[in-house]
């Protein structure tokens, strides 16, 4: 049951509960008027600290497609917190309006702190470049429809793998299927932090390697996973201006990657896949930001308990 429990991590699933949740939000994308009064007199609350379209809309989104209404804030400064409150009290006092609540924010930890003060489920939309699991389950759910399973996998991660909590949350979710190959494809500036690499990859006996050249590794893989470089996270603008174009993936790349690998991307995009690209049948971004809203329905209705 996962009623009244918070998503902090990907790993706060099960791998049974995780393929549920996926079951559910597919059949939810096929018959989406089964379910469109399942939350009706509920509230969920959105609190944002930090930037948001896709997991923001698409959790406001969800919530009235289900019949339930949202209440919430996009930016710090428009809630108390500009005057000074914590989270501990923010989120006390949210527990008695709403009935579920997301929280996106600056600092890794944060909604792990708001879920200890919380009476209803907190959901992490997002913490620093630490974790981000409902991108994960965006991400599962593109995998498996379009690739069929989730394990037996060759998946490049492209970019930003230092910051981008996007690529934390899916290596831990994948690294728990059966024999997923990891490929870690950035500059030496921005590789995976020392904790992925040793207690998820190698903890878990995954394989893995990292390389800087895109080109050299882009033809074994059945997943490309691009990112942004995380300017937000960098301390001078220097840095980021030398690393920001690092990985540009255009025509002339992808044909070396094969006919059946997918392109990922969690977006928003800057300039790391060019437009041209959007036309080849493997760039799967767009599906992957359409599935966002249905899993976060299935997961709404899960944490409520009405499912
Ligand atoms: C990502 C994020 O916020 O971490 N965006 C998203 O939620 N889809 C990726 C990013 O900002 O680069």
């Amino acid at each position: 049951m996962l009623k009244g429990r918070h998503l902090l991590d990907p790993r706060d699933l099960t791998i049974e509960e995780t393929d549920n949740l996926l079951e559910l939000a597919g059949d939810i994308f096929l018959q989406p008027e089964k379910y469109s009064k399942l939350c009706e007199g509920k509230i969920l609350a959105t609190l944002f600290y930090e930037p948001s379209t896709r997991t923001r809309l698409s959790f406001e989104a969800a919530m009235m497609r289900l019949g339930g209404k949202v209440i919430g804030f996009s930016e710090a400064s428009s809630s108390s917190v500009s005057k000074g409150e914590s989270i501990a009290d923010t989120i006390r006092t949210i527990s008695c309006y709403a009935d579920i609540a997301v929280m996106r924010h600056p600092k890794e930890g944060a909604p792990k702190i708001a879920s200890m003060y919380s009476s209803i489920p907190v959901v992490n939309a997002g913490d620093g470049s630490h974790q981000h699991p409902t991108q994960t389950l965006t991400d599962l759910m593109t995998i498996k429809s379009l690739k069929g399973s989730l394990s037996n996998l060759t998946v490049g991660f492209c970019g930003d793998l230092k910051f981008g909590r996007t690529v934390h949350s899916l290596i831990k979710s994948l690294s728990r299927y059966e024999n997923n190959k990891i490929i870690l494809i950035s500059p030496e500036e921005l590789r995976i932090p020392n904790y992925i690499r040793k207690e998820v990859l190698q903890k878990n006996n995954i394989e893995f390697i990292e390389v800087e050249n895109i080109e050299e590794v882009i033809g074994s893989l059945d997943i490309l996973y691009m990112t942004r470089v995380q300017k937000e996270r960098f301390f001078n603008e220097e840095d980021y201006i030398r690393l920001k174009d690092s990985y540009i993936l255009d025509r002339e790349k992808m044909k070396k990657a094969s006919e059946n690998m997918i392109i990922l991307h969690p977006l928003p995009r800057v300039n790391e896949i060019s437009y041209e690209i959007d036309e080849d049948p493997r760039a799967a971004y767009f599906l992957q930001a359409k599935y966002g809203m249905y899993v976060r329905m299935a997961l709404i209705l899960k944490l409520l308990g009405v499912m």
